[in-house]
């Protein structure tokens, strides 16, 4: 169990790092960001900070010793590195949680083992496979990486007039997998949390509307039905226990049907906390990045009580020069995440309503 003065290592010096520094700080605990030469914004409210990449094995070593635990912002930690740190300090969550999610193929897999409902889906490693695969499930469909992929990145939509060669290309003849294309009604996501001695709290569900494959906007309550709700709190707690999971995690689903029909799939599994959880600070008792605090601290975890009708929205770009207008309007949580340079695409900030 850490104590208050002990230090969190964190790998990844993004936002989300940022935010979990800055919950870590109240509790009285240091973090020391560990990150490659870039922009990194969770630089600025570390206690201490390393420069390296995750390939180098010295800085590794050394951070290491300098922390009571690591966890990290990213899913692609690479294997290796989490090997050599683990050697030296608890990694959490545990690196089984990165082998099952950094592959798309071994997460689809791994979910629907649990006998959750997945999008179907089948591996594709050539261009003969993937005609093989497109056969089998037919068109619209979706070409996705097995690994690497973010923000719809590493996908490409195998319609009715798109050329299978073409489609191999854009993704870079990487191994991937079809999926089958879901028309879904909304996509919705569960974060949750589970602590060292099992406890799971899960958060209400969002629902989330995605511009350019971006997260633009989530709303609580979900417009599902209370049934639904359940079922989603209940996937979570499955995979947080099936993976033994230590640390916030989220579970993006897709909802199909409607009233009596009304039926999740599950999409993926992030093994961090989650841009559709940010909400939760100022919107809940405890924000989720408070919560994997605590949770990777060996604490207790904190209530996820949501305080009102909830609208969050991410601030994408050039969104983000009308940062005077936000901090004007009562009430209002801005979070802006202090990066250096503002471009197209990039998130730089997120705003929170909490509604009566
Ligand atoms: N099988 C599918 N059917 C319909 N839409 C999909 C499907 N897979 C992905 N999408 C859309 O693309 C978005 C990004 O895909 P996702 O698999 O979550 O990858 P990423 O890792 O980029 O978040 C989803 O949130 C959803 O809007
Ligand atoms: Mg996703």
């Amino acid at each position: 169990m850490l104590k208050p003065g002990d230090t969190i290592g964190i790998l990844g010096g993004g936002q989300l790092a940022r935010m979990m520094a800055l919950a870590a700080a109240p509790l009285g605990l240091k973090c020391h960001i560990f990150a490659p030469e870039g922009d990194n914004p969770a630089f600025d409210v570390a206690a201490a900070r390393t420069i390296a990449s995750y390939e180098d094995v010295a800085a590794l070593e050394t951070f290491a010793r300098s922390v009571s635990v690591v966890t990290y912002e990213f899913e692609n930690v690479p294997a290796r590195t989490a090997e050599i740190l683990s050697a030296l300090v608890e990694v959490l969550p545990n690196p089984r949680a990165l082998e099952t999610t950094q592959d798309r193929y071994i997460e689809k897999s791994f979910i629907r083992d649990l006998g959750l409902a997945v999008p179907d889906f089948v591996p594709v490693d050539s261009l003969e496979s993937l005609t093989a695969a497109v056969a089998q499930l037919g068109r619209p469909s979706v070409l996705k990486t097995r690994r690497f992929g973010y923000d719809g990145k590493g996908q490409a939509m195998i319609k009715s007039e798109t050329d299978l060669a073409d489609a191999w290309s854009v993704i870079g003849q990487s191994p991937a997998i079809l999926e089958q294309f879901i028309p879904f009604e909304r996509e919705v996501s569960v974060v949750a949390a589970r602590n060292t001695v099992g406890a799971v709290v899960t958060y209400d569900v969002a629902e989330n509307r995605h511009t350019h494959h971006i997260l633009a906007e989530t709303t609580l309550p979900a417009h599902i039905s209370a049934e639904t709700e359940r079922a989603a709190k209940e996937a979570a707690s499955r995979i947080g226990a099936a993976l033994a999971y230590v640390g916030v995690f989220a579970v993006e689903f897709f909802v199909v049907g409607s009233g009596e029909n009304e039926q999740l799939l599950v999409n993926e599994i992030a093994p961090r906390v989650h841009n559709s959880g940010h909400w939760t600070l100022g919107g809940a008792e405890t924000s989720q990045f408070e919560q994997h605090i605590r949770a990777i601290a060996s604490w207790p975890l904190g209530s996820a009580k949501r305080l009102g009708r909830i609208e969050m929205r991410n601030l994408i770009g050039a969104d983000s020069d009308q940062w005077l207008d936000f901090v004007t309007e009562p009430g209002l949580h801005v979070h802006l995440y202090g990066k250096a340079e503002n471009r197209a695409g990039r998130k730089m900030g997120h705003l929170t309503r909490v509604l009566p």
